[in-house]
């Protein structure tokens, strides 16, 4: 009988959970951004690693669709951030998926004589929307701007709410100044121009929390543009929810006691992703006790974190190089490791350790912009640094533990 109901807990990246948990103050606040008739401010969606930044986009998805918004957008990949060319295919590709069917004038050059068929329709699809961008004038921007306000004046008078552009993995975008390509600054450029003038495209961008100082730092006006949504681990009851719903079904052959909820919270700390593997893991070791009948076991906390290490950590942790694991054991015996640091702090705990070759701040910068490229840390508008995977700091004391030494 139990085996008919499948494990329902999906670790994954972009995988939807059986039952998403809290995030009502966060929808709330999306809502309020669909609701202006003057477009001030914009999407940010930013959090650590796993922290369903992904899935939580898409459900916003049907519930602008729902309120009369058109929905454009994709992952925003590396090569869309070379040039502004590509920054411009990219929107133009995403635009024409939603307006490839609206019907813009007849085809003129057509003659309707007896017996002719029908006129051909034009209608902004991809090969329009480019003929209008490349036939005006100007820089990229000019030509963007141009096709998205014709654009806009079709949906207004169709009676749309307007377009959203929805691009994940957003943390990708840059300019690239020695090439003389911005393609960031001309996303943000033509956006602001366009909602000055009344236009109702929406920028809505998520990403790991380097992206809002990017954003900044390409265009100080994001500042005010944007509006930031910083995703949070769940709480003790949405964890519950999160852990408890998917299994609460008749057909399931295995149930989360109380303890068996608690050990996972205290193992997952609410963090999403942290929160799927867990229990997928541990429904599948219940499910295989009773089937070769044995008692239900508690739950396999220490084999379990072994897995977890192996699977999510150990591939980020083989790419440091020993001296910059010197200094991320250093970081997380801080006290302070799971929220924000200083390099001051860290040369400061670095001189009560005893380590073969010192740090001096400078070096302790550098390696800081290093681990950042590497994904490992990331710096805020602060200038306060953070670890950009969530939990880091008890995967490397267990690692110094199980090692039974400092980190040097
Ligand atoms: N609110 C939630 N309740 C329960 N599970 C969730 C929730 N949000 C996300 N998850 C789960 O967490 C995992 C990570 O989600 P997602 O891929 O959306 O995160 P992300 O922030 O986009 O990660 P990344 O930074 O790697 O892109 C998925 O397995 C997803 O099912
Ligand atoms: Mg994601």
């Amino acid at each position: 009988m139990h085996k008919r109901f499948k494990n329902p807990f999906r670790p994954g990246a972009g995988h939807m959970p059986p039952y998403l948990a809290g995030r009502e103050h966060e929808t709330k606040e999306f809502g309020q951004l669909l609701g202006q008739d003057v477009i001030l401010s914009n999407l940010v969606l930013t959090g650590l690693r796993g922290l369903g930044k992904t899935v939580l986009l898409e459900t916003f998805k049907p519930l602008a669709i729902q309120t009369g918004w058109l929905w454009a957008g994709t992952d925003l990949s590396e090569s869309t951030s070379i040039s502004e060319n590509n920054m411009a295919t990219r929107l133009l590709t995403d635009l024409a998926i939603v307006t490839s069917t609206i019907v813009v004038a007849v085809d003129p050059s057509r003659q309707i004589g007896f017996g002719d068929p029908p006129p051909e329709p034009i209608t902004m699809n991809f090969a329009f929307l480019r003929s209008v961008y490349e036939s005006t004038p100007g820089l990229a921007s000019d030509k963007l701007k141009r096709v998205l306000e014709m654009v806009w004046s079709h949906i207004d008078a169709l009676g749309r709410k307007g377009i959203i552009f929805a691009y994940d993995e957003a943390q990708n975008l840059a300019d690239h100044a020695a090439k003389d390509q911005y393609p960031l600054s001309l996303l943000l450029d033509v956006f602001q121009s366009l909602q000055r003038k009344g236009c109702r495209y929406l920028l809505a961008l998520a990403g790991l929390p380097t992206l809002f100082p990017k954003l900044v730092e390409a265009r100080t006006f994001s500042e005010r543009m944007f509006h930031v949504v910083f995703l949070m681990p769940l709480n003790h009851a949405e964890t519950t929810e999160a852990i408890r719903r998917p299994i609460q079904k008749d057909s399931c052959p295995v149930d989360f006691s109380i303890n068996s909820t608690e050990t996972i919270w205290s193992i997952t700390r609410g963090y999403p992703y942290f929160v799927q593997y867990v229990c997928r893991e541990v429904f599948d070791v219940w499910v295989q006790a009773m089937d070769t009948d044995q008692p239900i076991p508690s739950v396999p906390v220490a084999e379990i974190i072994r897995k977890l290490d192996s699977d999510f950590f150990a591939g980020r942790w083989a790419k440091a190089t020993d001296r910059q694991r010197a200094l991320l054991g250093i970081i997380a015996g801080l006290t302070n490791c799971d929220q924000e640091f200083t390099v001051q702090e860290i040369v400061q705990d670095a001189r009560n350790v005893k380590l073969p070759k010192s740090f001096s701040s400078s070096h302790v910068n550098q390696m800081l912009a290093s681990l950042s490229e590497a994904g490992l840390v990331y710096k805020n508008r602060h200038g306060k640094y953070s670890f950009a995977v969530p939990l880091l700091g008890d995967f490397i004391q267990r690692q110094r533990e199980s090692s039974g030494s400092s980190l040097s």
